[in-house]
């Protein structure tokens, strides 16, 4: 398929690189000499216009910031062939929305996460109802290889931003913590990481591999009066559990605040 991706920055490369192993992709973003670099380097095509990329593709990404998207679709929906896939990652902007600036195209909202880098992100397509089979086959088509999609109402589309847009920051801090106690103990930084590293992995795999809960293994490991156990009830103590709800919640509640 022909794929247009509009804004170049962090996750509109990123998604460049990802979508051309699979689709012809033609690039335009601000950054003229930017897109011709990555465009050489991936083995896709600069467009001289947004006029020019909107009349190639059957497919958009719109990876601009919010505050760009009335100058984007200006110039982009009177390009476009009535009916191309216009597929946004911008956030806090609904599909509605979305359908105001583009009268020609069929819209999709998208929540990606950063993991898509590495072909390991989460991608939310916000489902109203009057999508054509054929039309999320293609969608999804296009997402192929940029990690697992999820179709979900659009009501759910920000607590999923909130669950797995900011998470992996958090993650990084808990990783941070684990490879500092390691370099205290005596481990060098790449030793410690290292370490760190392949105890997520093996904790993760061994969840998926049994199917316990999370809970039931904590108590399997956890002998009584242990080293787990009180090293649980230090985390406890400390407040780390609610600290990480409450983290959650507040980007969820961030996000709201700036949609108004
Ligand atoms: N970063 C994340 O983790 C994340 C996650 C989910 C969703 N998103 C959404 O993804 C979108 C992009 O985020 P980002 O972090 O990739 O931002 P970014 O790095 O600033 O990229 C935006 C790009 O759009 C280009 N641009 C701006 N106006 C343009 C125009 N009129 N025509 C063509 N290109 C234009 C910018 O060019 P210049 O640099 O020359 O201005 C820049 O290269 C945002 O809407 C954000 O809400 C981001």
């Amino acid at each position: 398929m022909k794929v247009g991706i509009v804004g170049c920055g962090v996750m509109g490369s990123a998604m460049a690189r990802m979508i051309s192993e699979n689709h012809e992709v033609t690039l335009f973003s601000r950054n003229k000499k930017g897109v011709q670099e990555l465009a050489k380097e991936i083995g896709a095509q600069a467009a001289l216009s947004i006029e020019d990329l909107g009349k190639q593709c059957e497919a958009v990404v719109l990876a601009v910031k919010p505050k760009d998207l009335e100058e984007v679709a200006e110039d982009l929906d009177p390009a476009i062939t009535k009916g191309t896939l216009l597929l946004s990652i911008l956030v806090g902007t609904p599909t509605s929305r979305l359908g105001e600036c583009f009268s020609n195209a069929k819209v999709f909202s998208l929540m990606p996460n950063l993991p898509l880098l590495c072909g390991k992100g989460l991608i939310a397509i916000a489902e109203t109802g009057e999508e054509l089979p054929e039309e999320k086959e293609k969608v999804n088509q296009i997402l192929k290889g940029l990690g697992t999609t999820f179709w979900l109402s659009e009501k759910l589309i920000n607590p999923f931003a909130a669950l797995t847009g900011s998470n992996p920051a958090f993650i990084y801090l808990i990783v941070e913590a684990m490879v500092q106690a390691g370099i205290t103990m005596g481990f060098n930084a790449k030793l410690s990481e290292e370490l760190v590293l392949k105890t997520i992995e093996g904790s993760i795999e061994l969840l998926q591999y049994t199917g316990d809960s999370p809970s039931a293994l904590q108590k399997a490991i956890s002998s009584p009066g242990g080293t787990t156990i009180a090293g649980l009830n230090q985390l406890e103590k400390r407040g780390v559990r609610y600290g990480i709800l409450s983290a959650i919640l507040k980007t969820l509640e961030r996000g709201k605040e700036m949609e108004d």
